[in-house]
């Protein structure tokens, strides 16, 4: 069994660790494959209700794709890598049917800074720094960066940040959109922690729904608004409506 994603359950939360500190947890085949078998079991796991992505050690989250593992791919080698990496990480986590919480705590580059965009909400240290640094090296983003990079910050800012390469910090990441929230790097885990017990408050087949309505308004092949529609609809069949709507109409707190 691979040790490099480790797994710590705490209160329906999954901590999920991406654990190659030596290598400032740069994303090789190993790690890709590891996080995928996780999280699938983790999405099947009724017990988890809230997912946090973070790195081993005090200076990156991710520093990106592993670079020695691919300096020598061919265009189609290429191609496999981010095909499998995108449908089996990047879009899983992206359509995951619980909340995804990224806890950035130092680098967050290239395939590192993509990750963190695949996840639902940001959270990060204020020793952050991030970065799509790839055409440094002669490439292209190519584990969803190109598109979620604008999706979040606007096509200007992601242009700018995807062609100069150009790292910048947390409160910058934070102006313009591309995470949530900055906090001190000792309060990081404590702040994410916060941000799971709010989202544990509300109703889980909701917020699975909520997910992929918003998901459905960037899905060119989809109409948002048809989506929203069955989901809205779908919603009133779940006991987490009854739940909730009973809960409200008797004066008490729902219990998800
Ligand atoms: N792929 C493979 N190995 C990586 C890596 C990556 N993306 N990022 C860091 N590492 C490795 C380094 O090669 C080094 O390994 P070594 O000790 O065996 O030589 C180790 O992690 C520590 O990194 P190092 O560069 O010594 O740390 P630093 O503090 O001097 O610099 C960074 C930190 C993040 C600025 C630098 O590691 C870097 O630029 N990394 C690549 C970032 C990148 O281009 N990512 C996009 C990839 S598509």
């Amino acid at each position: 069994m691979s040790n490099t994603v480790l797994i710590t359950l705490s209160d329906r939360v999954a901590w999920v660790r991406i654990n190659r500190p030596e290598k400032l947890n740069a994303l090789n085949s190993e790690v890709l494959l590891a996080l995928h078998t996780e999280l699938d079991q983790l999405q099947n796991n009724e017990a988890v209700r809230v997912v946090v992505l973070m790195g081993s050690g005090d200076k990156a989250f991710v520093a990106g794709a592993d670079i020695s593992e691919f300096a020598h791919f061919s265009p189609d080698q290429a191609r496999e890598l981010v095909h499998e990496g995108q449908e089996k990480v990047f879009d899983f986590i992206q359509n995951f049917k619980k909340p995804v919480i990224a806890a950035i705590n130092g680098f967050a580059l290239g395939g590192g800074l993509e990750l963190a965009m695949a996840c639902h909400i940001r959270i990060a240290s204020d020793q952050a720094k991030m970065a799509l640094p790839e055409v440094s090296l002669g490439v292209i983003p190519g584990y969803g960066g190109t598109q979620r990079l604008p999706q979040l910050v606007g096509k200007g800012r992601a242009l700018e940040m995807i062609l100069t390469g150009a790292m910048i910090d947390a409160q910058k990441a934070l102006e313009i959109g591309l995470v949530n929230q900055v906090v001190a790097p000792e309060a990081l885990l404590t702040e994410v922690a916060k941000m799971a017990s709010k989202l544990l408050k509300n109703a889980p087949a909701a917020q699975a729904a909520a997910i992929q309505a918003v998901e459905a308004a960037f899905d060119n092949s989809q109409s948002g608004y048809d989506v929203e529609k069955d989901l809205f609809s779908a919603c009133f069949d779940t006991e987490d409506f009854v739940e909730g709507t009973q809960a409200f109409l008797n004066k008490r707190k729902a219990n998800f």
